[in-house]
């Protein structure tokens, strides 16, 4: 059985302009020679297909689609890998094969996933790009294999932990490049194709350290609190391509997590359970987009921002540190009568109408102290 790229060429063109467009060498000699560029299925692929159109029985299929996961050559990455080929995907493995602090590389960990997966009777194809000097050539093993790419999962990631006191900058930029600078470069060079084909789903993977913040971690939560923030606004940029965007923030056993939990507590948060998740976001059918997940041992929770119901001043001179503290207690209080979970920017019009009618605030009994004798240091 042969797939022949010819009905891809255009889409394969207008991805070579764009990565051009990125800066990176694109060769021509696929559009001379065509049978390059054919993929050519052997008699063990027309096994593997058929396997898996039983597996496809499954109400959430991916046949026929193509996902890249970074980072798959372990840990969660490589449970998603498996999941997604059992179900019919045709995987792009990508892993750079490193060790957990990002240095070094090996094509192993991603051979022996792909090796897993075609044992199987799976679809795979390694990469071994760094994810951030080289996400045009993740995405181009996917174009030059399988001709498409459906599905994004930005899961690679490195640590290098320090108290904030001693991070240094590279530390600190480091984790930032892998975890948040790769996911940009890969997504945005996917985006234009998930555009076109009107279809095109992306996971980030955030971290409850980003979203809680964890002792040691300031460049690792950083960086998945900015996943988090990427993710919504794709989500609303990608509403009317049927791009869908979502976040998960696991816990799983890993090499990222052996030294931080014990033994016991670990072999109960199996990296397999975060996978359903990232399948169902993924799937045709899913209705989620923007949203955050916490999930881990079992536990497939959605997090959303609360607002409280708020305090409303008046701007004018009457608006003080003083008028602030007489209704500090207003400003925090979560009453659910008030409460609201926005997903969007206020309607800070209505916000002002609402507020430039109220009388002068009250300044309340409690003073602020007088800041005489203190140094004010305002920097440029
Ligand atoms: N394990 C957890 O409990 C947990 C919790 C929160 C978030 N996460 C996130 O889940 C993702 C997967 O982590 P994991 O726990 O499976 O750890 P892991 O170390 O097993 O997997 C990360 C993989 O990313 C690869 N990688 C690192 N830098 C890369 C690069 N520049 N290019 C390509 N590949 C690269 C590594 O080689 C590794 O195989 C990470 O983003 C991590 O931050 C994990």
């Amino acid at each position: 059985m042969m797939l022949v790229m010819s009905d891809l060429d255009d889409k394969n063109k207008e991805l070579k302009k764009r990565l051009r467009e990125l800066g990176a060498e694109v060769s021509d000699d696929d559009d001379e020679d065509e049978d390059d560029d054919d993929y050519d299925y052997d008699d063990d692929d027309d096994d593997a297909i058929e396997s898996n159109q039983n597996m496809t029985d499954n109400p959430i299929s991916f046949k026929d689609k193509v996902v890249i996961i970074t980072g798959s050559g372990g840990g969660l990455g490589k449970q998603y890998a498996l999941q997604y080929a059992q179900r019919g995907a045709k995987v792009v493995v990508n892993d750079l094969g490193g060790t957990l602090g990002g240095s070094g590389s090996s094509n192993k960990a991603a051979d022996l996933v792909v090796s897993e997966i075609e044992s199987k009777g799976g679809i795979a194809v390694a990469n071994y790009d760094n994810i951030v000097t080289n996400p045009t050539g993740i995405l181009q093993t996917a174009i030059n294999s399988f001709g498409r790419v459906d599905i994004l999962i930005n899961n690679a990631g490195i640590l290098k932990d320090a108290s904030f006191a001693k991070m240094t900058q590279k530390q600190f930029e480091d984790v930032l490049d892998v975890h948040l600078n790769g996911a940009f470069k890969l997504t945005q060079l996917c985006w234009p194709i998930f555009q076109k084909q009107k279809f095109g789903r992306v996971v980030m993977t955030a971290s409850p350290a980003g979203l809680y913040g964890n002792f040691g971690q300031a460049n690792y939560s950083a960086a998945k609190l900015g996943l988090v923030g990427l993710c919504e606004t794709l989500a609303k940029e990608g509403v009317k391509y049927n791009i869908k965007v979502n976040a998960i923030a696991p816990l799983a056993k890993s090499r990222m997590t052996e030294t931080i939990l014990p033994p016991d507590v670990l072999n109960k948060l199996l990296p397999e359970k975060i996978a359903p998740l990232v399948l169902y976001l993924t799937s045709d059918i899913v209705d989620s987009s923007g949203s955050i997940y916490e999930v881990a041992a079992g536990l497939f929770a959605q997090i959303r921002w609360e607002r409280s119901g708020g305090l409303y001043l008046n701007p004018n001179k009457s608006f003080t540190p003083e008028a602030i503290l007489n209704k500090l207690k207003d400003i925090s209080s979560f009453d659910p009568s008030t409460t609201e979970y926005p997903t969007q920017l206020n309607d800070y019009n209505f916000v002002y109408s609402k507020t430039s009618m109220l009388p002068e605030n009250s300044q309340g009994s409690i003073k602020i102290k007088s800041l005489k004798d203190k140094t004010l240091s305002l920097k440029k």
